[in-house]
């Protein structure tokens, strides 16, 4: 049997490479921490334990939330398979395309399959709406940037100067706003928590898709995001060479 020549190409840039372990990296965090918080009472954690593990969450936020804006901007002025037109799932020819890949017809991408893409999608929405839930929250529950500022001015007592509040400390807080603070943060909070379990169902999908298609067409896809190029046999359906 003849063995098939492997044909290497760049597909992946070093932003796109370096946003996406960051991002493993700091959903790691995320998610140890979120979980915790979810069963912060089970642990019996105490409230400063609590409050530790909502800092280093928040911190990890901030890491998660700034790498994610800059992949965002990057799909605008990166490199051909880091932009929108690589990643939405419509535009020209994509119907067309999504058909003979599940139809298993023309299977070689370099950049991301047609299904890939309806996935990459999904997540860059959800994890979106984690930071934009996420940030509120850490503004509304321990005053964190870039909302605690203007949370502290909101629920602070008449004649307080707002960054002598502490979170969980309400004797110097208008307790009116204070209420009203918390009923604005509970959609936040209801988002944030179930969006957590969509995303732990994505990531699931993320990777299940990803191992059966490198079993499946090869590619060395996972490799890939290591190295930036990926091994293919046939010529790729988006190449751009
Ligand atoms: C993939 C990203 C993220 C995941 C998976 C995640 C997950 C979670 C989970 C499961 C909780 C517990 C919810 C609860 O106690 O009901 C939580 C709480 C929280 N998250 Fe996140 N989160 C993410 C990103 C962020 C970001 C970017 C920030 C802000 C910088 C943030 C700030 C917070 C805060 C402040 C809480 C405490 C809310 C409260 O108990 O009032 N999160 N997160």
């Amino acid at each position: 049997m003849a063995l098939a020549t492997l044909t290497e190409h760049k597909v992946w840039d070093r932003t796109t490479r370096i946003f996406h372990w960051i991002n493993l990296l700091a959903m790691l965090v995320l998610i140890a921490c979120g979980v915790a918080l979810l069963n912060a009472k089970a642990l019996g954690a105490t409230n400063d334990g609590k409050i530790l593990l909502k800092t280093i969450h928040v911190y990890a936020g901030y890491v998660f939330a700034i790498n994610l804006a800059w992949r965002l901007v990057w799909a605008f002025v990166g490199g051909p398979f880091a932009r929108w037109r690589s990643l939405l799932p419509f535009g020209k020819g994509y119907m067309a395309a999504l058909k003979s890949y599940v139809s298993g017809e023309k299977t070689s991408y370099l950049g991301h399959n047609p299904l890939g893409r309806m996935a990459v999608t999904l997540l860059l929405i959800a994890l979106t709406v984690q930071a934009v839930t996420g940030l509120v929250l850490a503004g509304t529950d321990i005053y964190y940037p870039p909302f605690g500022g203007m949370i502290l001015e909101w629920i602070a007592a008449p004649g307080v100067d707002p960054s002598t509040i502490v979170p969980y400390d309400r004797s110097l807080v208008n307790p009116e706003a204070y209420e009203d603070m918390r009923a604005f943060r509970s959609d936040f909070l209801f988002t944030h928590e179930n969006n957590f379990y969509v995303i732990l169902t994505l990531v699931v999908l993320h990777i299940a898709a990803v191992v059966w298609t490198d079993n499946r067409h090869g590619g060395g896809i996972i490799s890939a995001m290591f190295t930036g190029r990926k091994a293919l046999s046939e010529k790729p359906e988006d190449a751009i060479d």
